[in-house]
């Protein structure tokens, strides 16, 4: 077996990946792999679309104080409030840097970057270009990336698992799905940067690729997962696709209207109306759509109309224009004339992998950043805009960390044995054969199914136990998938099949942390516990993996500037 080197390892890339390459690049000693498995600029990160938060109008109002407290209020104080305080203080930076690497945010007249309001915020300090932020920037990184030639990319190559010895990262394993080789990674040191994972629901913004392949990984490995119950429904899909209808179609002023064309907001959150967090937003779209007051949009679907018509055509054509296309071109709808049926949609996992403030895992050698990861920014409900930033700074820490790490480790730890990775080789191609009874597709259309159905913007008791018990039926039928096509080359069968897996992995974990979890806080709305308890819940959840599912234990939040308070918007 092929046995390559690189110092610093990054896998995934995404704005995390890419920003953490060039950061730990900087050293023209050390060699950089990215390995990723799709092609380098189709990642998830290419979808993002409203707008990165910072503090770049102090001199008008705006302040790292009001941006943190947003942010802590926004997480219903589940984040640790000396993440959030490094963030908002690194994040303004990072887009200037992004300024000087040639990014073309939207701009003011005056040629000053513009930012427009978005859910949560106090100030309007959304940073964007158009409705495409996440693409240019995206595209800005991959740029800056080739000035440097100390980095190799590994495109479309997925990385079956990370190699430890005596406790240390060693290495990866890696399938390259262009060539069906198999080949092994040493590294001195590994950022994981594979994004989020919420395909496990059927109605999503993500894409196919996104399926927490490294949370799962990690998980697997022994690393813990912290706070999986919170994941975000995002007040505005597209029905039915679930594509992202940006926030920022409220942030520019768009208005959610019932069937009676009633802007509801009023009667849930009337300080903030569309622009409160997303679960404030998100929970009122639900409660009226139960309550009889949805308009039914396309294949009959109940939803909320988001109605952009009275912005005009210029601002729409200036401001959203991606947001024209994809409905003129998925719904023969035009914003600017009729109202878009949206409905909550599966967005954003505020938990993943367990780091420290440095994003720094529990095991040595091992750094994690973006949506991976959960360094605790976001707590129980992530505002708009703050995912991005969280991307770009933990990226450039992690990516700095894991470069001075691999600088100081003189030697390459030794990888395990030939016959442990002939083992392995054998555990991704051998693992599922022609006779299986059971369709990996299958099973995750069931998967997505449950989790639609019992997993939502509400929970219960009842739907919770129900949704883990169809997971633990599904997680049965794993060995016997059947993978029709044996070979090694762009074999998308034997891909649905592991992807699956990994996504029955982590929903039994969120089912777990959420039927634990007994109150409501951010996203995790129970209906049966309906407040939030401060005395028993101001804590982290944190899964361990065993072959059983999950073990779950708790750690305490950081709390050094505001103490929790009601939240009202
Ligand atoms: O609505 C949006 O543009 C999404 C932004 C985000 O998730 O931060």
């Amino acid at each position: 077996m092929r046995k390559l080197k690189h110092d610093v390892i990054i896998i995934g890339s995404g704005l995390a990946g890419f920003r953490a390459a060039i950061e730990a690049a900087k050293n023209p000693e050390l060699s950089v792999a990215i390995v990723s498995k799709v092609q380098l600029m189709r990642s998830h990160s290419v979808c993002a679309e409203g707008g990165t938060a910072a503090v770049m109008r102090p001199d008008m109002g705006d302040s790292y104080e009001l941006h943190a407290w947003d942010t802590v209020r926004g997480a219903d104080f589940l984040c640790d409030q000396d993440v959030v305080w490094r963030f908002v203080q690194d994040i303004p930076k990072e887009l200037l840097m992004l300024e000087h690497w040639g990014i073309p945010w939207s701009r003011q007249a005056d040629g000053r970057m513009d930012q427009r309001p978005f859910g949560g915020h106090s100030f309007d300090r959304a940073t964007f270009a158009a409705d495409k932020t996440g693409f240019f920037e995206m595209q800005t990184l991959y740029d800056t990336l080739q000035k440097y030639d100390n980095i190799t990319r590994y495109d479309e190559c997925y990385v079956s698992s990370i190699l430890t010895k005596n406790g240390q990262f060693c290495g990866v394993a890696v399938w390259s799905l262009t060539s069906g080789e198999f080949f092994v990674i040493q590294g001195k040191s590994v950022v994981i940067a594979t994004g989020g994972a919420c395909r496990m629901y059927g109605f999503t913004t993500y894409s196919l690729t996104a399926t927490g392949d490294g949370m799962a990984m990690a998980y697997r490995a022994g690393l813990p997962l912290k706070d999986l119950e919170f994941v975000q429904f995002h007040p505005t899909g597209l029905i039915p696709s679930g594509i992202l209808m940006t926030e920022a179609c409220r942030g520019e002023g768009g208005y959610l209207r019932n069937s009676k064309g009633e802007r509801f907001m009023e009667k849930y959150a009337p300080g903030k109306m569309e622009l409160s967090p997303r679960d404030v937003v998100s929970r009122a779209e639900q409660t009226e759509i139960e309550a009889g007051r949805g308009i039914v949009g396309p294949e009959g679907i109940l939803g909320i109309n988001l109605d952009l018509t009275h912005l005009g055509a210029d601002r729409i054509n200036e401001r959203l224009p991606l947001i024209r296309e994809v409905t003129i071109k998925l719904n023969f709808i035009d914003p600017i004339k009729e109202p878009i049926p949206i409905k909550p949609v599966a967005h954003y996992f505020m938990g993943g992998v367990h780091t420290d403030i440095d994003g720094a895992t529990p095991v040595e050698g091992i750094w994690c950043a973006g949506e991976a990861a959960c360094v605790s920014l976001h707590g129980a409900n992530r505002l708009g805009s703050n995912s991005t930033g969280e991307c770009l700074v933990w990226g450039k820490i992690t990516g700095e960390k894991a470069a001075k790490f691999a600088a100081k480790s003189k030697a390459y730890l030794e990888t395990p044995s030939d016959a442990a990775l002939k083992d392995e080789e054998n555990k991704v191609f051998g693992r599922f054969s022609t006779n299986g009874k059971e369709s990996s597709y299958a099973v995750r259309h069931e998967l997505q199914k449950a989790m639609d159905s019992f997993v939502g913007v509400f929970r219960t008791e009842a739907e919770l136990v129900n949704a883990l018990k169809t997971i633990k039926e599904l997680k049965q039928k794993v060995s016997q998938f059947k993978v029709t096509d044996q070979g090694r080359v762009y074999n998308t069968d034997l891909m649905s099949a592991i992807e699956s897996d990994n996504l029955l992995d982590l929903s039994e974990v969120i089912v777990t942390g959420a039927i634990a979890r007994k109150e409501s806080r951010g996203a995790h709305s129970r209906r049966d516990y309906p407040t939030r308890d401060d005395v028993n819940w101001l804590k982290h959840s944190m899964a361990y993996y065993t072959p059983q599912g999950p073990r779950m234990d708790y750690i305490p939040v950081a709390i050094n500037m505001w103490n929790p308070v009601e939240r009202k918007y």
